[in-house]
């Protein structure tokens, strides 16, 4: 295939990180910027060199775009990648794939038909500490019995919309849908979900989480999240154990591996990688390039997409229920 076209929408913080990344893959020119803020489209435009800002996707349709990044707010991802995949437009959806079961259901059923591919951007699956994780378990060095989870986030004051659940969807569409994809993608199918939710800061929204998931495989995950915790680090970590092994990450930055009694534990440091390189970002990226030129399997398709949304909401419904959640069922 020529050169793939790309085009952008939405032009903040997100889309600044893969059109760093983009402009180095020979395979690929950034075409246009569509932003509805103009000079955000611009500014971006600008700093990608040759690209067209534009204000909307169709917009981006017409400049002749074969692939579109979309990096809109989470509420707004799901018209755009229908249109795309609706179009044979290949598409990039940041997460979350969509804010509704119902949604990310529509987007399931219409990649299903499309001759275009969809792909989810689920940077932590591609991160250092947790490729890491995966690798052990892959190589039967680590059988994870049990495993802590925690993701919190420092406050939902900056920027002000992720205080806003009209935008995010809800506070675990933001941030701790990364750990939620990640515990199926590191742990396999989840079984049953149980969630105790509180409403303790937020003036709109649940922000506090203690959740219990079971896996097909018998292994048993805490996980814990809370949105106003003030940023002391680490913010984000998973302890994983097994027959006298534990495994346990520090932020996407270190991540400690004793594997044995009376071994040494090793500790990879990420600390001087780039944050593209070490979140996960430069892999993703390549991925679903990849996949447009050889047409292999994009990273992390609608199917796998969907059923991370499956477990978001099945955590939101016991949360609101009190019930445990049967996934097993559902799947
Ligand atoms: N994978 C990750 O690590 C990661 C990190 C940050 C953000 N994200 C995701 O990326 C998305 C964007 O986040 P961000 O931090 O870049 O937000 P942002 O607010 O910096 O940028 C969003 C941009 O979209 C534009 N926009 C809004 N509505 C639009 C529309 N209808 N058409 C065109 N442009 C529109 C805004 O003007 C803004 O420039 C979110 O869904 C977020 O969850 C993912």
């Amino acid at each position: 295939m020529a050169e793939v076209k790309i085009g952008i929408l939405g032009a903040g913080g997100i889309a600044k990180v893969h059109t760093s990344i983009l402009k180095q893959d020979e395979r690929v020119k950034i075409i246009g910027i569509a932003d509805i803020v103009e000079e955000r489209a611009a500014a971006l435009a600008q700093e990608v060199g040759d690209a067209t800002a534009v204000g909307n996707i169709e917009a981006l349709f017409d400049l002749g775009v074969d692939a579109v990044y979309v990096t809109t707010p989470n509420t707004l991802h799901v018209e755009p990648v229908l249109m795309c995949l609706q179009n044979d437009i290949h598409v990039f959806s940041e997460k979350p794939m969509a804010t509704s079961l119902a949604e990310a259901e529509q987007i399931k059923a219409v990649a299903a038909t499309s001759k275009a591919i969809y792909n989810l951007g689920m940077n932590r699956r591609y991160a250092s500490v947790y490729k890491r994780i995966k690798e052990l378990i892959d190589a039967g060095e680590l059988t994870p019995f049990l495993a802590n989870i925690k993701m919190n986030r420092g406050e939902l004051l900056h920027p002000a919309w992720t205080a806003n659940p009209q935008v995010t969807g809800g506070f675990l569409y933001e941030t701790p849908f990364h750990l939620i994809d990640l515990s199926r993608y590191l742990f396999g199918d989840v079984e049953t979900v149980r969630c105790e939710a509180r409403q303790n800061i937020s003036e709109s929204e649940l922000d506090t989480f203690a959740i219990l998931l079971t896996f097909a495989s018998g292994m048993v995950a805490t996980f814990v999240t809370y949105a106003h915790a003030g940023w002391s680090f680490p913010f984000e970590s998973l302890e994983v154990y097994g027959k006298y092994s534990t495994v346990s990450t520090q932020e996407l930055e270190k991540v400690m591996v004793s594997l044995g009694l009376n071994q040494a534990a090793q500790i990879h440091d990420f600390y001087q990688r780039s944050i593209e390189d070490k979140w996960g970002y430069v892999e993703e990226d390549r991925l679903f390039i990849d996949a447009i030129v050889n047409g292999s399997k994009p990273p992390v398709t609608a199917e796998d997409g969907f059923r991370s949304i499956q477990l978001l909401e099945a955590i939101m419904e016991s949360a609101k229920t009190g019930n445990t959640i049967d996934l097993g069922q559902k799947v």
